[in-house]
């Protein structure tokens, strides 16, 4: 697995941009904190430039290709989906997806880190992912499970949050179960995705939320031995009385954070 504490700081310096385009508490200091540890210095960017008179802000691509020629790699979370086609070809240095409008590739990878040092290889384990399946960090972690296929795999979410496209095809498809509703009995590890409200006609009431969330009641379903992760943040998905259980580890997942960061920047800015 991906451990970037272990490693040596990375010779000469060196700058990463982060170009933080949404809100972020865990992977902006996670990035940031890492590319100290490995003895760069961290330039933030938190919005494009703009200024009365202006009609409208400099566009994001624009501001890509001027943060990219001036620093050695680059951060870019967004609130909207990457073009690839055109990131590849405007950003001039190597750039990490920290999350766009469908994915979250690192927290991907901190979660599988968690998963394996909390449980144990996860070939050997049966996976809850409770929430919402369309979410980025869901998603993320569903396409890297196609690749590092768990025992079993049970998708609780309600109807309107289990779109077709982000269910597993393969060999994880015949491990799959996918519930409209939570049942965390039997799992080794249970995921929060998360459950926003939404708006709409994907608005989901309290109602049908509060059958999605982290109980007492779903708690005592779990097996002793199971873990509770979530890539945070969590705001109204755990009940009060669900908070002090030993079991939920997504403090402990998250601080994993600053590791697996600098092992991604580390193999962006000096691969050998
Ligand atoms: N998990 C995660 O990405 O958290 P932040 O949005 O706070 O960075």
């Amino acid at each position: 697995m991906l451990h970037g504490d272990a490693l040596p700081a990375l010779t000469g310096p060196f700058t990463v941009g982060l170009l933080f385009l949404s809100s972020s508490l865990r992977t902006r200091v996670g990035f940031s904190v890492a590319t100290v540890r490995l003895g760069g210095q961290p330039i933030e960017v938190s919005s494009t430039r703009w200024q009365t008179g202006m009609s409208e802000p400099e566009p994001f691509l624009d501001t890509l290709r001027v943060v990219s020629g001036m620093v050695d790699a680059v951060v870019v979370p967004v609130p909207f989906v990457l073009d690839r086609v055109a990131v590849s070809s405007w950003c001039v240095a190597p750039m990490v997806n920290a999350g766009d409008g469908v994915e979250h590739p690192t927290q991907a990878l901190v979660d599988l880190l968690a998963i394996e040092e909390e449980r144990g290889p996860v070939e050997g384990l049966h996976v809850g992912i409770c929430g919402d399946l369309t979410g980025r960090s869901a998603r993320s972690l569903l396409k890297l499970m196609a690749r590092r296929t768990p025992r079993r795999l049970t998708l609780m979410a309600p109807p309107g949050r289990s779109d077709p496209s982000v269910l597993p095809e393969g060999p994880l498809a015949e491990r799959t179960v996918v519930l409209d509703r939570a049942d965390f009995a039997d799992l080794d590890v249970l995921y929060l995705a998360g459950l926003a409200e939404g708006t709409g006609e994907n608005r989901i009431g309290p109602t049908r939320r509060a059958e999605f969330a982290l109980t007492r009641a779903g708690l005592a379903r779990l097996p002793e031995g199971a873990v509770v992760l979530s890539p945070l943040p969590l705001i109204d998905e755990v009940s009060e009385g669900a908070r002090g259980d030993p079991r939920i580890r997504w403090l402990a997942q998250s601080d994993r954070g600053v590791s697996v960061r600098m092992a991604v920047l580390r193999l962006l800015l000096q691969p050998d």
